[in-house]
């Protein structure tokens, strides 16, 4: 029997962060193969519903049942457990996709190599920068038109300011792609389209051997020489404390779909990345072996169906062991309770849970009394976590309701559906009432959710008007009198319900207008109050 220290130490939970169609899905399916989670590749999830239009989108969430967006895969591989945690893409990008990112140890980006560091990267890259995590580089499609490595390594220094480290390097790509140059072993991994299967050649060629020329063709057999010399001359040292602290990325080349260096990655990536950390709680550092049990939220998914109106909260345990019935202290309600039907997923499969360890993710019942961010812990070692950030939303619209005689339904609604997380609300300080608010939200499909909710749950029409806004950032001056600030005149300043003062700016130009007008004013890009 494993102790709980052992157990601890196995896990490794990551989340993948990528650009819509990088490969996400495709290099979890391979990492499940891997685990022997799944048999065949593909069937990860219908990945295939996530371009369907939004109107589709109720129907395919019917059918999808609440484990799509809220999936965290739990599998084996060599010893380790794996927990890879799903940030949303596509239509359903939203808060969660960056609340996530809380939950998770460090992460994989997934870079496509014909396209370089593209917009949803960037921001998920921001929200893990903030948490100073390891982060890992998986530069995937080599067997498609790649551009130039160098200036992929680049472009990541220079757009993400983080220093790169190529663990292997590509010789070639596309219809010229030979496999990569292990820059540890000293080793060639020979490239032949295999159709996906496990296997992958790995030659015992050096870059001395005689026969190079002879396999990679003597124009490729030189660059790759001649890059070799420049990457140990000039490039970046490979330093472990750097990786650790989030300052240094691993860089690894291959293609995801054919299968093409991710077992090597998979091997290198969890070597190198880390168990499950402290975390800070306002008694210090809650040590994940040493501390007894203690989790925090960070995401709650209401059911979509009507029938129940439950929702799911979803927990990373951060230290301890976590024993089915057990009985835990909800630290923000004050309040011991057991938590209900305790659940965790297995590739697809949602299983009640007997046991879990710091690393974790469990899903519990939760018949509305949790919010974003709490903290339940053995009730004899009392502690809070600290909360998660606010993100910012990036589009907006005023909504209202279209009886007036539904207000109360409204603001319960509306309110219910902010506490999970799902939207944000705000208020023009001026109209006071919240027959009118304005509602804020990472991703667009949310409004579709919030209509569709209001409608079913609550039973109450809207009627929304988009704003022109792309940006919002709360004051961080606490007396500030946002009026008197000097704004351009598409600038507009609103509230959200706890009275902290924000402005919502149409472009970038207006931000830097408001900081250059206006001396000694700070601006966040989230709020952790
Ligand atoms: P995502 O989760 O990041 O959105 O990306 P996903 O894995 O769904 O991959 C997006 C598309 O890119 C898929 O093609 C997938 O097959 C392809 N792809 C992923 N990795 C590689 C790779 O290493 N090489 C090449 N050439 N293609 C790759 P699709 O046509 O959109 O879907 P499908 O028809 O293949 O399912």
């Amino acid at each position: 029997m494993a102790t709980i220290e052992q157990e601890i130490k196995k896990r490794r939970t990551f989340a993948i962060i990528s650009h819509p169609d990088a490969g996400k899905t495709t290099l979890t399916e391979k990492f499940l193969l891997y685990g022997g989670a799944i048999q065949l590749a593909g069937s990860v999830k219908g990945k295939k519903t996530a371009k369907h239009a939004v109107s589709d989108w109720m129907e395919i969430e019917k059918q999808r049942g609440i484990s799509v967006t809220s999936s965290v895969l739990q599998f084996h591989y060599e010893g380790y457990c794996i927990n890879i945690l799903d940030t949303p893409g596509h239509q359903d990008f939203s808060e969660d996709t960056y609340r996530t990112l809380m939950a998770a140890d460090s992460a994989v980006m997934v870079i496509d190599a014909s396209k370089g560091v593209e917009n949803q990267t960037r921001k998920l890259f921001k929200v893990c920068t903030m948490r100073h995590i390891p982060i890992f580089t998986f530069i995937n499609k080599m067997d498609r038109e790649a551009r130039n490595p160098f200036d992929l390594l680049e472009e990541i220094e220079e757009e993400l300011g983080i220093d790169t480290y190529p663990v292997n390097w590509p010789i070639g790509s596309g219809r010229d792609f030979k496999g990569v140059f292990d820059r540890n072993k000293h080793e060639i991994l020979a490239f032949t389209a295999n159709n996906g299967q496990r296997e992958v050649e790995a030659r015992e060629l050096t870059l001395s051997s005689p026969d190079l020329e002879q396999v990679l063709g003597q124009e490729l057999s030189n660059t790759l020489k001649d890059d070799v010399e420049l990457l140990d001359g000039a490039g970046a040292v490979f330093e472990q404390s750097m990786v650790d602290a989030g300052k240094l990325t691993p860089v690894f080349f291959g293609s995801a779909l054919t299968n093409f260096g991710v077992e090597p990655f998979l091997e290198d990536f969890l070597r190198m990345t880390t168990p499950p950390l402290p975390r800070t709680a306002d008694i210090g550092l809650i040590d994940p072996v040493k501390n007894h049990f203690s989790a925090f939220v960070f995401k709650i998914q209401a059911n979509m169906n009507k029938a129940h109106r439950d929702r799911i909260a979803f927990m990373r345990i951060c230290s301890g062991k976590f024993e089915k019935g057990m009985e835990v202290l909800h630290v923000q309600e004050g309040k011991k309770m057991k938590l209900s039907q305790p659940q965790q997923m297995m590739a697809q499969e949602r299983e009640i849970v007997d046991e879990a360890y710091a690393g974790d993710i469990i899903g519990v019942f939760d018949p509305g009394i949790f919010s974003i961010g709490d903290t339940v812990c053995s009730p004899d070692s009392k502690m809070q976590f600290e909360g998660i950030p606010t993100f910012a939303p990036e589009h907006f619209a005023v909504v209202e309701q279209i009886d007036t005689l539904k207000r109360k339904q409204f603001v319960k609604g509306t309110s219910q559906i902010a506490q999970e997380g799902a939207i944000q609300i705000f208020q023009e300080p001026e109209s006071g009432g919240m027959e009118r608010v304005i509602v804020g939200v990472v991703g667009v499909l949310q409004f579709e959710v919030l209509e569709y909710r209001l409608k079913n749950e609550y039973n109450v029409d809207i009627r929304r008007q988009d704003l022109p806004y792309q940006y919002i950032r709360w004051i961080e001056n606490r007396d500030l009198d946002p009026k008197s600030l000097n704004l351009t005149s598409d600038t507009k300043r609103i509230q959200d319900l706890k009275g902290n003062h924000l402005l919502l700016f149409s472009n970038l130009w207006g931000i830097q207008w408001a900081l250059d007008h206006n001396a000694g004013l700070s601006l966040a890009e989230f709020s952790r109050n």
